[in-house]
């Protein structure tokens, strides 16, 4: 079984992603290190104590709130003040040990105090350990706008656990799901797309999920040694986050309690009724419908797609009024169509 891989940048190694089945083995990770100031999620406590306690060399630790509104640079300015009332030099190794939220501000923290120091991850969500942990975009959120300033650093390495998973709640669980799916869809050796529809579906050993999350990272990080700053196959992991964007955005308008990856899962079945629609797969839709189901996730947005294609107009990933929508042609290979708003919402309409 794989247990780690490597991610580059420029063909250099620039951080690992380490898969292991007990907290305590990420002590050998962090043997050298002569100050880890550890970021913690209070949700996430428990795990947290765990890692302080096999880490020998933690000099400092700060617990922090996690809302969408906490991922802010106060928090960020909160951290700052931690590590240099803790006295952190430019030596110091920042832990994060959190789901996607803290992971974003700790490594944002880190990579501007003292003009940078290193980070490293302990993701306690699913979707942190597939995707939020791996790859390095950091940042905050800023006048309404997510994640509108960071920066991208890798982490020296991401430690990919299923026992920092022990108290997620289900629903934080299935959001992360999306995301695992996202990327067997996009890359799908061993069947790990199938293998990850029933262990979701019929449950089944940690060990098992921490497999096929490792995997899913191991993919994202593959993809982002081969283009780090998003400048095309990178775009490949927005597989139905441009129709999930705009359903976050009206959910919020509305009121409506979605999370990112239930939106993830109604962007991709959206995304694949796309892909149908122009001839590029057929009956994908219903085929990822009918997984997606099965695994607990939702299927079908709950707003109309004219009402996506508005909030799609505005979405950042667009540039001029192209969009590069991800289609796919089946379970395991996709592909980037550059069309405007108006081209997919008449295919989707017809
Ligand atoms: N940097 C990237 O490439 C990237 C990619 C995808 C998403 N993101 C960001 O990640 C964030 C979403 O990540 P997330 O879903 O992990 O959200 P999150 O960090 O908010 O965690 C989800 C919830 O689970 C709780 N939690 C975390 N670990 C827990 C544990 N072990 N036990 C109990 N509760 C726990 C958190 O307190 C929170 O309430 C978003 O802000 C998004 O922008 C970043």
């Amino acid at each position: 079984m794989v247990k780690e891989y490597i991610v580059t940048v420029d063909g250099k190694p620039a951080g690992r992603v380490v898969g292991r089945e007990r907290l305590g083995e990420i002590a050998p990770l962090v043997a050298e290190e002569s100050e880890v100031f550890v970021v913690y999620d209070a949700n996430a406590a428990e795990v947290a104590a765990e890692v302080i306690e096999a880490v020998p060399g933690v000099r400092g630790s700060i617990a922090i709130e996690t809302s969408e509104e906490d991922k802010s640079m106060d928090t960020v300015l909160l951290i700052e003040r931690s590590l240099l009332e803790a006295g952190a030099s430019r030596k110091a190794l920042v832990l994060a040990v959190g789901g996607g939220i803290t992971t974003d501000l700790a490594g944002f923290a880190a990579s501007i105090y003292k003009r940078g120091v290193r980070y490293a991850n302990v993701p306690t969500t699913l979707l942190a350990q597939v995707d939020a942990a791996v790859g390095g975009k950091t940042g905050v959120n800023f006048e309404d706008y997510k994640n509108m300033l960071g920066v991208i650093v890798q982490p020296v390495f991401t430690f990919v656990c299923a026992d920092a998973l022990r108290t997620l709640p289900r629903r934080d669980l299935l959001s992360g799901a999306a995301e695992l799916l996202k990327t067997f869809i996009i890359e799908n050796e061993d069947d790990h797309y199938g293998r990850a529809v029933r262990w979701l579906a019929e449950g089944g050993a940690a060990a098992e999920l921490q497999e096929l999350a490792l995997a899913a990272a191991g993919v994202k990080a593959a993809i982002v040694s081969r283009d780090p700053f998003e400048a095309g196959e990178r775009r490949k992991l927005n597989l139905g986050h441009t129709f999930a964007h705009a359903i976050e955005h009206e959910a919020l308008r509305r009121g409506d309690d979605i999370t990112h990856g239930e939106a993830v899962a109604m962007g991709i079945v959206l995304a694949a009724r796309l892909s149908d629609a122009l001839g590029v797969s057929a009956g994908l839709e219903a085929r990822l419908a009918a997984d997606f189901a099965a695994a607990g996730l939702p299927t079908r947005a709950p707003y109309p797609v004219e009402t996506l294609a508005g909030a799609m107009d505005k979405d950042k990933k667009a540039e001029g009024s192209l969009v590069h929508f991800v289609l796919a042609e089946r379970i395991g290979s996709v592909l980037i169509r550059d069309l405007t708003v108006a081209q997919a919402l008449k295919a989707l309409t017809l």
